[in-house]
Order: C-alpha cells, then structure tokens, then sequence
C-alpha cells in the first residue's frame, strides 16, 4: 500500500467528490477520480487502487451497483465502498449484497469516511498478510554476548533507526540471518503508533517454481498468464510501508535480478501485465549463506545488484568463531526450552559438557545447538547438564537425533564384541555390494581407496 493507501472516488458529483479527494490528499491518501462509469472498469484497473468509494447513482444507464457487479466478475479484491444519495437502506442493503464492503449516506461526514477507510485498508492488509505470517517463522531475540555479535547488534541497530532501506546480512546456514532481520524490523518500527500492523514478509527466493516467483514477488494482472484468474499483489506491494526479506538471494536467476535491480532504483513495481509503475516504500533486507562476492566472480551474481545491496553488509560469523556465545545461547536455550515444554529450567552446565560444546565445531552453527538442547531438555530428566546428556555427534554419551540412530541397527551383544569383527564385517558387505570395486566400497564407507585397500587386504578379504 502507497502511504496510507490508493483510493479511487467514482461520483458524477464533481463538486462533492473533489471536496472529499482534497481532504482524504490531506490526510495522506493517494486519490484518483472518475466522474463517470464510461470506460471505467479499464482506467480502474489500471490504476489499481487499494479501495475504492463508488456513487450508486451516477445518471447514466448503468448505475454504480452494475459496475460493482462487473468489478467483481473481473476478480478485483479491493473493497469497494458504495455511496448512496437516498435515505432508505434499501440501496445500501442492496450494494452489501452486491459484495460492497460498506456504504455511506450523502451529505457525508468528513471524519466518519476516514474512519470507514481506514478500517477497511486494515483488514485488507491484515487479510493479505495472514498467508505470510503463517509462513514466517515467530521472531526471538538475537542472543549473543561475543565481542563481534555485540558490534553487530550495534550496527545493526545504527542501521535500523536511521532507516537505511537495504540490507545485506549474510552468513553460513543456521547462523540466525532470520532472527536478526526480525530485530531490525523491530527496532525500525518500535516506535510507530501502528507498530503492530507494519507488514513483515519473508519471501524464499528458491522455494517457488520459476514460473510463479516473478508473480509472488511483483504481482500480476488479471491474465497476465493463464493461472492469473484475479489481480494478485506481489510481496513487494504486501510489505509496503514495512520489511521485505528476500531470503537466498544469492540463488536468485540471473534475469530476476536485473528485475529486483530496478525495483531497488527506481522503487517502484509494476505487476507481470500490468502497466502502471507503483511507488513502493519497502525496507529491503536481503540474505544469503552464499559467498556473494565469489558468485559476482563465477559470473552467477550481477555486480551491480551486490553493490546495490552491499552497501549496508552484516556478515554474522559461524557460531564456532565465537567461542563466548556458545556457553551463553546454550543457557538461553536450556531455559526457554524448559519453559515451553514446562520443566524446571536447568541452570548449570558440567564441566564435562562445557568441554564438549567449546569443543565441537557446530556445522549447524546455531540452529544444531539449538536443537540439541531442545533435544536434552524433552529427554534428559536432569538437573545439570553433563556430557552424558549430550548426543554422540557431539561427544556426548545419549542417543542422538533420530538420524543417526536410523542409520546404525548396531546391537552390541550382552557379552561385547571385537571392534575389528565389526570392521571387517562393514568391509565385507562394502565390497560385496559394489563387486568388489574398491573405488566405490571406499565412497560407500567414506574412507580413502588407499585406507580401503590396506584395510581389505588386512582382513584377508580379496
Ligand atoms: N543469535 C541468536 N539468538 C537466538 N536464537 C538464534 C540466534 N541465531 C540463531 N538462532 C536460532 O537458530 C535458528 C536458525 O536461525 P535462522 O533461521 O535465523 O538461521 P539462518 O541464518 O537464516 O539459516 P539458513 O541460512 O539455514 O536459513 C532459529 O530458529 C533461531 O531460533
Ligand atoms: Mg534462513
């Protein structure tokens, strides 16, 4: 939505209605007006406004419930408020058949009309956003007490509050890109009256086929393609006014990009078929787990796109580089869990299981100690929390994520096992399910073809 939003004024009452466009400008809408309904399904579609008042008397043939009626068999999803001349609700109940939205009695209290406006761009936009919300996933708080996440929170928030309108966060998987795209909204918009109904989306550059992605992100018209039944809003239009977070950006198509390029510059969208440029006001953060400035080399990244979103870049470090955040976000973690599943939070963490989390490399970066805590905290009864809670990726000594115990239907016999009858048996199957192809036996236990070799040839097996 344009600043506080389109609306369109049909009324052959020139007087009236231009009295009505100048005080709804003042109030910071956006106005466009029609005197008759001649051609007018064309010009409103055009222009594409977010709501649209509409005199049911116009004095011609078609009066304005006709056009409401055609509005709606082209599939606009604005709504439409019908302006009636007579006092008796007949007219009025007839247009809420008709699909209106509302409708208000001439002469027209100034103050009542913005009311009814404002109520109704409202729930359009909450309407728009619910599909989106319920795909973002709920914001926390970015936690970290490291030196280097205490200077990105800082900068982070510089950047918020002065209102920079792109952003580039980048960082390896699971690092919390999300969490802190969250927080810069958040600390953008904190301070707004209507904080609660700044748009917030989160698009995936990569989860929609290409053939849908160009409407998702600009929108369409009606036929703009043969799915396109009804005029649609792109994200860039749904968070108008709030953030757009366009999530894998570094695997956005070529062609894509030089298209969001020209969004970024000019800032405006136009809708796939459509021929109206709207202004957009969209805060912009961008994010990737690639490395962009390789993929600008490799010739897969426009170089101008990456300057025209690296000008304000967060690059959050793996979580294994910030030692002082481990131990911190692991506590976080061991209470919100406790609370969410209702166990008393665990307050202490074992020296022997402070050895382990500094020492694993965390290739899952946040996300994985997350999910190991949250994993500690539903299946270990404890009231510390020590190495043998821990899972065994981890060094720890409790069955781990269903993955790995999925993987090994190990059963260690009552009276033990040799290690080395276990090795020679894995060995064994190796090359007896490749025909003894040692190159493919070496991929399949993910060892060397020379460690392979020597380990076949120990156990007598070729
Ligand atoms: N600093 C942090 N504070 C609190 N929670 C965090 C933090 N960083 C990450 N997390 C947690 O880790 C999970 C993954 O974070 P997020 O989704 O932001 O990662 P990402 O960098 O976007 O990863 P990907 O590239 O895989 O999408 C989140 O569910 C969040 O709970
Ligand atoms: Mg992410």
């Amino acid at each position: 939505m344009t600043g506080k939003g389109r609306i369109l004024l049909l009324d052959d009452d020139e007087l009236i209605i231009s009295m009505l466009a100048r005080a709804l400008r003042k109030d910071g809408y956006e106005t466009h007006l029609l005197h008759s309904s001649l051609k007018a399904i064309e010009k409103i579609i055009a222009w594409q406004p977010d709501l649209m008042l509409l005199d049911i008397d116009l004095g011609e043939e078609k009066n304005g419930l006709d056009l409401l009626q055609s509005l709606h068999d082209e599939g606009v999803s604005f709504p439409v408020v019908m302006l009636t001349g007579d006092d008796s609700s007949a007219s009025a109940i007839r247009a809420l058949r008709y699909g209106a939205s509302d409708y208000l009695h001439k002469p027209f209290n100034v103050e009542e009309v913005k009311i009814v406006l404002a109520r109704l761009l409202k729930n359009a936009r909450m309407r728009d956003e619910i599909a989106y919300l319920k795909r973002s996933r709920s914001g926390h708080e970015f936690i970290g007490e490291s030196p280097v996440i205490r200077k990105i929170l800082q900068d982070a928030q510089k950047i918020a509050r002065a209102g920079v309108s792109t952003v580039l966060i980048t960082g390896k998987s699971g690092t919390g890109k999300e969490v802190l795209a969250r927080n810069i909204h958040h600390w953008r918009f904190s301070d707004g009256e209507e904080k609660d109904s700044v748009p917030y989306i989160a698009i995936n550059c990569t989860a929609l086929p290409e053939n849908l992605i160009e409407g998702e992100l600009f929108g369409h018209v009606k036929g703009a393609f043969t799915d396109a039944k009804a005029d649609k809003k792109g994200v860039f239009e749904l968070a108008n006014g709030g953030t757009l977070v366009l999530d894998e950006i570094g695997d956005m198509r070529p062609e894509l990009q030089g298209k969001l390029l020209r969004v970024l510059e000019e800032r405006t969208v136009r809708r796939v078929g459509g021929k109206v440029d709207l202004p957009i006001n969209v805060n912009i953060i961008a994010l990737t787990n690639r490395n962009l400035k390789k993929l600008v080399d490799d010739g897969t990244f426009r170089e101008d796109l990456y300057y025209r979103l690296s000008s304000f870049l967060i690059e959050i470090p793996a979580l294994k580089e910030r030692e002082k955040d481990v131990l911190h976000l692991a506590r976080h973690f061991l209470y919100s869990f406790a609370r969410k599943y209702s166990k008393i939070p665990v307050e202490i963490i074992a020296e022997d299981a402070e050895k382990l989390l500094l020492g694993y490399d965390w290739p899952g970066n946040v996300r994985e100690l997350r999910n190991v805590i949250e994993r500690c905290v539903v299946m270990e009864d404890m009231d510390v929390l020590s190495a043998k809670c821990l899972p065994l990726d981890i060094g720890g000594r409790a069955g781990s994520s269903g993955e790995r115990r999925k993987k090994f239907h190990l059963i260690l016999p009552e009276e033990g096992l040799a290690l080395e009858e276990v090795e020679k048996e894995l060995l064994r199957l190796a090359l007896e399910r490749t025909d003894n192809n040692m190159t493919k036996a070496a991929k399949l236990l993910q060892v060397s073809y020379d460690t392979l070799r020597y380990q076949a040839k120990k156990y007598e097996l070729l």
